[in-house]
C-alpha cells in the first residue's frame, strides 16, 4: 500500500479557473483531503460557473474563497497574503488560457491570480483547453514566461476534448498530477 504519511499536516492551495475540467479537480481535492492534507481552494468567478464552490467545500471540509473582497478580522492579514505562510504548494488546475495570460502579466483581480502574486513557494500549473487554444502563440508565450519564472507546467494530455476535437489540450491525467504533487511534498519533507 502506498505510504501517504508525508501528506499529514500539509496545506495545499488549489486554484481552480474557468474550464470544463474543473469538475475533475474535485476528485484531486478529495484524494488529498483523505490523505490528511488541508486543501484550501480558490476559485475564479468563471470556475464557479462550471462547478459550485459547495462541491469543493464538501470534499475538503474547508471554506472556499471565491471573492477577494472579504471582511478582515481584527489583526488578520488579507487572505492572499496570510495563506502564503502556511501552504506547502500552490497548484492551479485547470488553468484556463485566460488565466495563463493573467498570471504571466501579473494580474491580481481574482482570488487565484491574487494569491499567485503573493506566493513565493512551489507553483504547479495544469493548463486545459481546446487544442487550437493550446497551440495559439499567445498561450505558448505565456507558458514559456511562467516556466522561465520557475512555475512547473504539467502539460495537457492528448485525446478527446469536450468541444468534440481530438488533440492536445485535455487536463493531464489526474494520476500524473497527483503523482507529481506527491513527489514535491515528499521532497519538501526531506529538505
Ligand atoms: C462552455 C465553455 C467551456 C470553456 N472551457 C474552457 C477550457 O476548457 N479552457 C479554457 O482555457 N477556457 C475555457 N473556456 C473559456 C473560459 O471560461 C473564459 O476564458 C473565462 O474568462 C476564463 O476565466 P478565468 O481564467 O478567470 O477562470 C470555456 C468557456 C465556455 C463558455
Amino acid at each position: 500500500m502506498t505510504d501517504h504519511s508525508h501528506w499529514h499536516g500539509r496545506t495545499l492551495l488549489l486554484g481552480v479557473t474557468g474550464g470544463v475540467a474543473a469538475y475533475k479537480v474535485a476528485d484531486l481535492a478529495s484524494r488529498w483531503t483523505q490523505r490528511g492534507a488541508k486543501v484550501r481552494v480558490r476559485m475564479t468567478p468563471s470556475a464557479c460557473k462550471f462547478v459550485q464552490p459547495l462541491t469543493f467545500e464538501a470534499v475538503t471540509r474547508q471554506p472556499v474563497t471565491t471573492e477577494i473582497w472579504q471582511p478582515l478580522g481584527t489583526g488578520d492579514r488579507p487572505e492572499h497574503i496570510g495563506s502564503g505562510d502556511e501552504a506547502d504548494l500552490f497548484i492551479i488546475a485547470p488553468a484556463s488560457a485566460d488565466h495563463l495570460a493573467r498570471l504571466a502579466q501579473g494580474f491580481g483581480d481574482d482570488a487565484v491570480c491574487l494569491t499567485a502574486l503573493a506566493w513565493e513557494g512551489p507553483l504547479v500549473i495544469c493548463p486545459a483547453m481546446n487544442d487550437r487554444m493550446w497551440r495559439h502563440a499567445a498561450v505558448q508565450a505565456n507558458i514559456n514566461t511562467l516556466r522561465e519564472r520557475g512555475a512547473e507546467i504539467i502539460d495537457p494530455g492528448v485525446g478527446h476534448l469536450a468541444c468534440g476535437s481530438v488533440g492536445p489540450g485535455r487536463l493531464a491525467d489526474l494520476d500524473v498530477i497527483d503523482g507529481r504533487v506527491d513527489q514535491i511534498l515528499g521532497a519538501r519533507e526531506l529538505s
